[in-house]
């Protein structure tokens, strides 16, 4: 018999990044709720949020939430630009810091995708008419005034002053998240909102210094991280979701990627989430083809070209498949969106299924005190024993493991 003690999945061995330690590599991905009232967060995001931190989760992400008000995609996208939202929100980090996972945030802005209808009215633009019903458009902002899509809403091109505030805007939001104490901060530069519409060839046509080359189009990006990095303290990780590669048509690639991841690192980011698409063109890049981990492969040329640590995301659900992702040395952290929605207790039933000492040390003790007496309680008696199952102080009657019968009351 082999006595050497099995090395614990990687999945399950903690990360620290900065001074942030992670119980494990296990993130839930940022997901959008649309139902935050002017920005603030309510029961819906404490629940939500907090059911993932329960089951385990090492980190858990909210939502993508916008740094001022017209950066939101709907009325009822998540912001964080009002003094009154932090403490909104310290509620839920409070509660999902009491269960042993770090609070995370992405801040983001949406750009030219502002002023729209959620993903249940199919993300319409807001007209006139649904002012009516309280729900006032508004003009979006962009590198240039190109809308989303053909017959969109035409967005207005930021000039240098727009620039400045949006600038200050990150600076503010930075402040209100440590406020709020979250430990990590994500700056979302990826699926087609504002950082990606000028990171992008296809969105922006800039003639400045935030257009044109690679190195201009990056500009804005850069100096986010600056800003975002000057406010936040020295200890705490700063992430960056990018597109690694934009959507069919797109021009932007994953060399393009690694350039940015590179100049991001110089400038106190600590982790790629690397994710794909978002704004399409008339190019000949091709769909990406939706199978599991489509994306990991982005994680690890980022990991190796720009020696930076990675968070791989889509379409990942097998435990093994996560702990091979790792072992591989593809990425360093495994994000999970629709999965988690799916299975919240993924964390739980991931840790069984690599072989973990305890499992139950994911969850809180009162939970696992009980889940550990069930344990003994599976393990009391070998299938097949003898059972009788005693139905009154005289009455005894046999138990049919065959069936899993609770018991058949016959008259002797
Ligand atoms: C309901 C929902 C909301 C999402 N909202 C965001 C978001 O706010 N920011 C973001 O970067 N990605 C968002 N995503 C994308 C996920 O973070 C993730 O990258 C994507 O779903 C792929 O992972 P999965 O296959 O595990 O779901 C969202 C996904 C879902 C399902």
């Amino acid at each position: 018999m082999n006595d050497t003690p099995r090395a614990a999945p990687l999945l399950f061995t903690p990360i620290k990044l900065r001074s942030v330690v992670a119980r494990n590599r296990i993130v839930c991905s940022p997901m959008c709720q649309y139902v935050s009232d002017d920005g603030a967060p309510g029961e819906w995001q404490l629940v939500n949020f907090g059911r993932f931190a329960m089951s385990g989760t090492g980190i858990v992400f909210g939502e993508e939430t916008a740094v001022e008000a017209r950066g939101r995609k709907t009325h009822h996208c998540a912001g964080l630009y009002k003094d009154s939202h932090i403490a909104d929100y310290a509620r839920i980090n409070d509660f999902i810091r009491s269960l042993g996972s770090v609070p995370a945030i992405q801040l983001g802005h949406c750009g030219r995708r502002a002023s729209a209808h959620g993903p249940l009215k199919e993300r319409a633009a807001l007209t006139e008419e649904d002012a009516q019903s309280g729900l006032k458009p508004w003009q979006g902002l962009a590198p240039s005034a190109l809308p989303a899509s053909p017959g969109g809403n035409v967005p207005r091109a930021m000039d240098m002053n727009d620039i400045k505030e949006h600038l200050a805007a990150w600076r503010e939001a930075t402040q209100r998240s440590i406020d709020a104490g979250y430990d990590i901060i994500e700056i979302h530069g990826a699926h087609g909102y504002l950082i990606h519409q000028f990171l992008s060839p296809v969105s922006n046509k800039r003639t400045d210094q935030y257009g044109g080359s690679l190195e201009n189009r990056m500009r804005l990006a850069l100096e986010i991280a600056e800003a975002v990095r000057e406010v936040l303290p020295n200890d705490k990780p700063l992430f960056f979701r990018t597109s690694a590669v934009e959507g069919p048509g797109g021009e932007w690639g994953i060399e393009d990627t690694i350039a940015l991841a590179r100049a991001l690192k110089e400038r106190g980011v600590d982790v790629i989430d690397c994710s794909s698409g978002g704004i399409s063109g008339d190019g000949p890049m091709p769909a990406i083809p939706r199978v599991p981990g489509y994306q990991v492969g982005y994680a690890r040329e980022v990991k190796q070209k720009a020696g930076m640590t990675t968070m791989a995301v889509g379409l990942i659900s097998e435990p093994r498949h996560a702990e091979a992702i790792l072992q591989e040395g593809q990425a360093d952290l495994i994000a999970l969106a629709r999965e988690l929605m799916d299975n919240p207790n993924w964390p739980l039933q991931a840790a069984r299924a690599l072989g973990c000492e305890d499992p139950f040390d994911l969850v809180h003790a009162r939970e696992a005190q009980r889940l550990r007496l069930r344990e003994q309680h599976r393990r009391e008696y070998a299938p097949g024993t003898e059972i009788k199952i005693p139905f009154g102080p005289t009455e005894e009657v046999p138990y049919s493991w065959s069936t899993l019968n609770t018991a058949t009351r016959g008259r002797p």
